[in-house]
């Protein structure tokens, strides 16, 4: 089996309870990064990285998720007779073809290792991507292209990584780093959560992972960890036996979506990287704060 990554899990069952009233009935993942919700970013950056099937795992109240990713024959007709090209090319271009699409769906709201498991008979025995797409990275190279690029040489499990403050490691899985060559780390121990003074390192995971099927044998077992959840970083542990896990430190800023600022830096930071409306943020922005 080579080490080619076709598919990508979207984990998007989540509640989005930290955005409320905004996703009181609409998907957390369709909040508006400029004029692109943030699972269109995810889906993107993934096909930008080869994956050719997209597998969501969705929950109640997120129909508009499959919705955004079908296609919308009103909308577009009313367009092509008003000769809206760029708005026909915007709701078209990204759409993956039929039956690149597949949606699961998690009953339960248990964890991300549990949301990942829901999607095991869709994932099959292949290396997969998984995107969180609460975490956003402007980068030129896309996050997970860059990943893949790496994979190809490592195998195993690879995750996105970056030190964060020490008094944060209990919001991120943290790597017990065995050997680290400033880009690529190698983790001999991996733990969800860990307050300050126990964390193996600062060095944490960030939502874009490619992983070997065998993360699937753990899963099996449901055993509950951190927050009373089925957690993915403990799958990952249990199989460090089996397969290496890397962490790289990728080229690119990463924006936290699942928290307010971070959301509001992310709409900022993407604006300014849009040519054809760059220079009026900034002087929006300056405007603000004079
Ligand atoms: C999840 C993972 C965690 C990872 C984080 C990245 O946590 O469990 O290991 O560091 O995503 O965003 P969550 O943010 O869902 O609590």
């Amino acid at each position: 089996m080579g080490h080619r990554v076709r598919k990508a899990v979207f984990p998007v069952g989540g509640l989005g309870t930290r955005f409320l009233p905004a996703t009181k009935s609409m998907p957390k993942e369709m909040l508006t990064v400029v004029d692109k919700p943030l699972i269109q970013y995810a889906v993107e950056e993934a096909a930008a990285a080869g994956c050719e099937h997209f597998i969501f795992v969705t929950a109640r109240g997120k129909g508009a998720l499959e919705d955004h990713f079908d296609a919308a024959p009103e909308l577009e007709r009313q367009l092509e007779e008003k000769h809206k090209d760029e708005a026909l090319d915007a709701v078209r271009k990204y759409l993956p073809k039929t039956g690149q699409i597949s949606y699961t769906r998690q009953t339960n709201p248990i964890g991300l290792g549990h949301a990942v498991w829901c999607a095991r008979h869709l994932v099959g025995d292949e290396p997969f991507a998984v995107l969180l797409p609460d975490d956003m990275i402007l980068a030129d190279v896309p996050c997970l292209a860059q990943m893949a690029e790496v994979y190809a040489k490592t195998g195993g499990h690879l995750v996105a990584s970056e030190n964060v403050p020490r008094e944060h490691t209990s919001r991120y899985g943290i790597l017990d780093v065995e050997t680290d060559d400033g880009t690529l780390a190698k983790a001999k121990g991996l733990v969800e959560k860990p307050k300050p003074e126990v964390a193996p390192s600062t060095l944490s995971i960030i939502g874009r992972y490619i992983l070997d099927p065998v993360v699937f044998q753990p899963l099996d077992k449901q055993m509950r960890g951190a927050g009373n959840e089925i957690q993915l970083t403990d799958a990952l542990a249990a199989t460090l036996d089996r397969v290496p896990f890397h962490g790289l430190r990728f080229v690119g800023k990463r924006y936290d979506c699942g928290d307010k600022v971070g959301f509001l830096e992310a709409n900022v930071a993407f604006a300014l990287k849009r040519p054809e409306m760059a220079a009026q943020v900034r002087a929006a922005i300056g405007a603000l704060l004079a």
